[in-house]
């Protein structure tokens, strides 16, 4: 090419786009520092922590990098955590099958194994948040969230045990409670039961938009439900082709009483976060399920993709599409990435 026909085809971009040339802003570091509209902090992210029973530590086949913890892992864990300015853990624990029946009695055991966990973890480490999940599903001979008559799942019944549930981990340490059992009314009930019990500073995060997904197979495989899991949860869980019904659970749970709302999971449903938090002024969370984990963890352990590259760019899409924070199992990973530069 010559330099009189490059000159000409610069006389037509400086026409074309009276002289904007968007590559200028991206030309170097600085540039594309100063200009970046989306940032993820430490201050973004939930570590989910799973718990087990016993001193030594269980790697999760299905999740490479992340183990079940003993109740001192989990200390250990959540001082971690704190250092790297990590503002809340999620626990989750794994339940011996021995230990689980039909209607998922040891949620209501005071001494059970997630309320053993908070308990430690307030005692050490004060100023983290700890987040536990109201849901049956840990407990449950049956792997659902709630209690069965023959195939059904029954709604009130369901959110009775919750309420029971909800109070008992409140009572533990937990801070934020997490319905995650798509059971009707359960935000409002949940929160007329703390309050009644004298816990009106416990927050409620309510998985509001959670979707029947094959991304939380890992996660099964992590609190041990998997194998024991009676058909799907289609009939709790919200269908993946629907987004103004999203809405409507989200307008419903702030209605309930709420404080902070989720979407999950994550990425395969950035249009239904980046919706909602549109429509509504409600700090709002979205997961990266075990299955976006473990898929980000098996292309990049094969050498497909860049895994480092991927999880930066994943959760910063998160914070775009208007994510107040986002649930990771790479949370420790990336806080101490961010605090280090
Ligand atoms: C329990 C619960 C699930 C997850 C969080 N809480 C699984 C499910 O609903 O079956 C999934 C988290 C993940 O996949 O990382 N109700």
């Amino acid at each position: 090419m010559t330099g009189r026909n490059v000159t000409e085809v610069s006389k037509r971009i400086e026409n074309a786009t009276n002289g904007l040339r968007m590559r200028r802003l991206r030309q170097a570091d600085w540039s594309r520092r100063l200009v970046r509209e989306n940032h993820l902090r430490p201050e973004d992210l939930i570590w989910p922590i799973f718990v087990k029973d016993g001193n030594e530590a269980e790697p999760v086949a299905s999740m490479p990098g992340v183990s079940r913890q003993s109740i001192a892992g989990c200390v250990d864990a959540a001082k971690h955590a704190a250092d790297l300015g990590i503002p809340v853990i999620a626990l989750f624990p794994y339940t011996d099958p021995a230990l689980r029946d039909e209607t998922g009695s040891q949620a209501l055991n005071p001494d059970n194994l997630v309320c053993r966990t908070a308990r430690a973890i307030k005692k050490a480490v004060p100023e983290i948040g700890i987040m536990c999940d109201a849901a049956l599903d840990p407990y449950t001979s049956h792997g659902h969230d709630g209690v069965m008559d023959g195939e059904r799942i029954l709604n009130d019944e369901s959110v009775e045990l919750l309420m029971q549930q909800s109070v008992i981990q409140a009572e533990a340490g937990a801070d934020i409670i997490g319905p995650s059992d798509m059971m009707d009314g359960r935000v409002a009930c949940i929160r007329s039961a703390l309050d009644d019990a004298g816990l009106r500073d416990t927050l409620i995060m309510a998985y509001s938009a959670k979707y029947a997904s094959a991304f939380y197979g890992p996660f099964r495989d992590a609190v041990g439900s998997n194998a024991m899991l009676k058909g799907d949860k289609r009939t709790y869980q919200m269908d993946f082709g629907n987004v103004d019904e999203a809405i409507r659970e989200a307008e419903q749970d702030v209605a309930e009483g709420a404080d902070m709302i989720m979407v999950k999971p994550g990425l395969a449903y950035l249009d239904v976060l980046s919706r909602i938090t549109q429509t509504l002024n409600v700090p709002t969370f979205a997961y990266q399920t075990s299955g976006e984990y473990a898929m980000i963890m098996a292309a990049s352990q094969n050498g497909w993709i860049d895994g480092d590259k991927a999880i930066v760019e994943v959760l910063t899409a998160y914070k775009r599409a208007g994510a107040s924070g986002i649930l990771s199992y790479f949370a420790p990973k990336i806080a101490a990435e961010l605090k280090a530069v």
